[in-house]
Order: C-alpha cells, then sequence, then structure tokens
C-alpha cells in the first residue's frame, strides 16, 4: 500500500499530484507516480466499486428514494437522517447524492454553523428542534446535536459540564421525538487514518475542494485519538434500542454512498417499493454501533 506519511506540519506535501480520471474520483498520486490506495486500509473489498456499477445501482435507488419521499408526504411522516462522522468522512458527498433527483419540496438539508451569540444562550437542542421536519418533510443534518459529542468537546468549544448533560439529554431527547411519531436514522461515517489524511490532501490540489479545508480538518489530524475517545464515549452512550446508530464504512465512497441509500430504503415500507433493488444492505459496509466498539 503506498502511504502517507504526513503529520498535520507538513500537510502541504511537494510532489503529490492528482489525477482526475473523466467524471470520477480524483485520484491521488505520490511523487513517484503511485497511486495512493489508502482506502484498502481495513477495508473488507479489494477493488472500490467501478463508475458503471454504482451509475446503475444509485439510479435505482434514487428512484427508490422518490417513492419513498412520496409515502413520507402521502402519510404525513416526519424523517431525519443524521450524518455524523470525522472530517472528510463523506457526509457531504452521500447528502449530495441523496437529495440529488428528490423533490426539493419536502426535503431539505440542515447544516448549521457554528452558534451565534443568541443561540449560545438558548438550551442546546434548540436550534436543531427548529429545523425538524413537519408532517410529509424529510430532513437531513449535515452534523447534528452529535457536534457537542465530537467536535465541541474534542476542541473545547464546550465545557465538561455541557458535555456531561448532553451525553444524558440527548437520549431522552430522542426518545422525545421517536415517542411522538419522528422517523430518526443516525448514520456515522467511518473512514480510516490515512484515508482521511489522503482525502486533506486531494482537497489542497483540487481547486474545486479547496473550500472544503478548513483549519478544523488540519487540527484533527493531530487529534485522531481524541476524536476517536469521544466516539466510542457517544456511541456507547447514545446507541439506545429505540434510536440506534448506524455506522458506514466509507473508505470506498462509492460503496458508503449505495449502502447508506439502501439502508435508510431498507426500514420502511412504503408504496410501490422494489424489493429487489433495495435488497440486503452489505453488512460489510453499514452495521450497527457495536462494529466499532469490538
Ligand atoms: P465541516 O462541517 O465543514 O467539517 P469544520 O470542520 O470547520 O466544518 O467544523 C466542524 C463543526 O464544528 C461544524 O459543525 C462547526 O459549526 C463546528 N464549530 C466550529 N467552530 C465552533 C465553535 N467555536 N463552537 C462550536 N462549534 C464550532
Ligand atoms: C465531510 O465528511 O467532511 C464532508 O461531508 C465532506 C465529504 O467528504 O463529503
Amino acid at each position: 500500500m503506498t502511504d502517507l506519511t504526513l503529520d498535520s506540519a507538513n500537510l502541504l506535501v511537494d510532489g503529490y499530484t492528482a489525477r482526475f480520471p473523466d467524471n470520477d474520483e480524483p485520484v491521488l498520486l505520490d511523487a513517484d507516480g503511485n497511486e495512493v490506495d489508502t482506502w484498502r486500509e481495513n477495508y473488507p473489498f479489494t477493488e472500490r466499486m467501478s463508475r458503471p456499477e454504482y451509475d446503475r445501482l444509485k439510479r435505482l435507488l434514487q428512484i427508490e428514494l422518490l417513492k419513498l419521499q412520496y409515502w413520507v408526504r402521502e402519510t404525513g411522516q416526519r424523517l431525519v437522517i443524521l450524518f455524523e462522522g470525522r472530517d472528510a468522512a463523506g457526509k457531504g458527498g452521500t447528502i449530495k447524492r441523496f437529495t440529488e433527483n428528490i423533490d426539493p419540496r419536502g426535503a431539505r438539508t440542515v447544516a448549521l454553523d457554528k452558534p451565534t451569540e443568541r443561540e449560545r444562550g438558548e438550551w442546546y437542542f434548540q436550534r436543531y428542534v427548529r429545523r425538524l421536519p413537519t408532517a410529509g418533510e424529510i430532513v437531513l443534518f449535515d452534523r447534528s446535536w452529535y457536534n457537542r459529542a465530537v467536535v465541541e468537546h474534542v476542541m473545547g468549544y464546550c465545557t465538561q459540564d455541557e458535555y456531561d448533560l448532553f451525553m444524558r439529554q440527548a437520549p431522552e431527547f430522542e426518545r422525545m421525538l421517536v415517542e411522538d411519531g419522528m422517523l430518526l436514522v443516525k448514520f456515522w461515517f467511518s473512514v480510516s487514518r490515512k484515508e482521511q489524511r489522503t482525502r486533506f490532501v486531494i482537497r489542497q490540489i483540487d481547486p474545486v475542494r479547496q473550500w472544503k479545508l478548513s483549519p478544523n480538518d488540519i487540527k484533527s489530524l493531530d487529534r485522531w485519538d481524541d476524536y476517536t475517545e469521544a466516539k466510542v464515549a457517544m456511541l456507547r452512550a447514545t446507541d439506545t434500542e429505540i434510536a440506534p446508530w448506524t455506522v458506514v464504512k466509507s473508505n470506498d465512497k462509492k460503496r458508503a454512498r449505495i449502502e447508506a441509500m439502501r439502508s435508510v430504503l431498507a426500514r420502511f415500507d412504503y408504496a410501490d417499493k422494489d424489493h429487489e433493488v433495495v435488497g440486503v444492505p452489505d453488512a460489510r459496509v453499514v452495521g450497527p454501533a457495536a462494529t466499532l466498539l469490538e
């Protein structure tokens, strides 16, 4: 495996270049021109999903997502899908494919910036509550109230007391939502350490991705273990029977997107469902929280 032996101080490396295959994800090459294949790290496949296979499945599953949306609308469901994970885990890219072909009336993505002064004076959950769906709506959260359990805790944006309170309240908060009939899907996107670095380097090289590289991303390189600890504590405290986590192994972005779609669709009995297309989510890619707690 061609490796990236970088620390945050010299993330800006000379010699790395990116190749842009037609209509596909960029591929990173090291100074000797070898493909950086860090995606293989602990990944249960020897090949990434091919572009034609991905395009075919994505289209079929997006048609199912539309049917799911009609069902949500017709039957007045409220559906929340929240996406969590380390930086560059592929949350945003997956949300983009979820929403690519659904009707924007009735589906929203919520990606909140850091809390404003006013929001900091409110109950922590308040600004998220304001964005929850009403009957007939789907809301996708690109990061969520779980910021407090991970980013805020690791980066020191909240106090220990605030953190402790969150860890106690999150399951109660979610119980209230679920008991009220809210459909809640919680995804943790899991990227390996070397692959995260590769993605940061690509963000530096690729002009259309540079905006995604935040100062926090760079800082997080040195905090891998702190993030791991925070993730484990979060999964232990908030993986409940009524609001379980689903882990998505996302070193192969295409597989992760496809299996995340499948995982959502497989849960609901919407009208005109094509069971053959939806199938069963691949247990090598998506699974319960225990997948990451072994
Ligand atoms: P991205 O979501 O693009 O990965 P960042 O890595 O910059 O963005 O930030 C991660 C999360 O941390 C974001 O949800 C952001 O709102 C939050 N955040 C950043 N700074 C603060 C802060 N000072 N207080 C609370 N949250 C913050
Ligand atoms: C992330 O996971 O940091 C963002 O959602 C960007 C992405 O990789 O799609």
